[in-house]
């Protein structure tokens, strides 16, 4: 499995940063899209990925720094467009005028959009977010936007429809129950993340900083 971190706060060199987050999962789907639509393209020319290859795309939440580059849907062809079910009417009508051949797939409940690869629940109160998780036979990889809802809330509802949590990507925004992080083996703070650093700290072995140009290959 092959995760492609297209947008961060920070980026390698012959890649440009932004605030927002975006990644790449097997060159097919896409979770959020960034801040801006030309950093988010520039970003995946420089991984030599072309628009056209991407089949759908998973939007967590409605922040501007994970649907700001959405006008690069009109780029993708016939995509499937997941979004949480609170996702506004005018944001929905956005996604049809970048891309009129788009099917809107609105989330509520957790959903396996092929095998293996799940688009969770829709979870909290007022910034509704969901995520991506994939499953594989040495457990699940899950990919966060921000976490509003909170890391741990996201995590125990994966761990407990899938199993055991592989590994963890994104923005986990201001989570400070690091001790939930203790059994992850592969824990990838980035973009939002204020105690990215602590978790490096108190994880060596477990936790990486990323950027924008970063590749992870994960076994199968
Ligand atoms: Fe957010
Ligand atoms: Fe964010």
């Amino acid at each position: 499995m092959n995760i492609k971190i297209l947008y961060d706060n920070t980026a390698k060199t012959g890649f440009l940063s932004g605030w927002g987050f975006s990644a790449l999962v097997d060159n097919s789907t896409l979770f959020d899209m960034g801040e801006n639509a030309e950093s988010l393209l520039a970003n995946m020319c420089a991984f030599g990925v072309a628009p056209e290859q991407i089949k759908r795309v998973v939007l967590s939440h409605e922040d501007w720094d994970h649907v700001g580059g959405m006008s690069l849907l009109s780029q993708f062809g016939d995509v499937q467009v997941y979004v949480p079910s609170s996702f506004s009417k005018s944001i929905k009508s956005e996604i049809r005028s970048f891309n009129p051949d788009a099917d809107i797939v609105q989330i509520k409940n957790a959903l396996e959009v092929e095998p293996n690869l799940v688009v969770t629940e829709e979870l909290g109160i007022v910034r509704e977010e969901s995520s991506l998780a994939v499953r594989s036979s040495q457990g699940v990889v899950l990919i966060v936007g921000c976490s509003h809802p909170g890391l741990d809330k996201i995590m125990s509802r994966v761990v407990s429809e899938y199993g055991p949590i592989r590994a963890v990507v994104g923005g986990f925004h201001g989570f400070r129950k690091l001790k939930a992080l203790v059994d992850v083996p592969i824990i990838v703070p980035t973009h939002c993340t204020k105690k990215a650093k602590d978790i490096v700290k108190l994880y060596p072995e477990q936790a990486r900083l990323v950027s924008a140009g970063t590749e992870l290959e994960l076994e199968e």
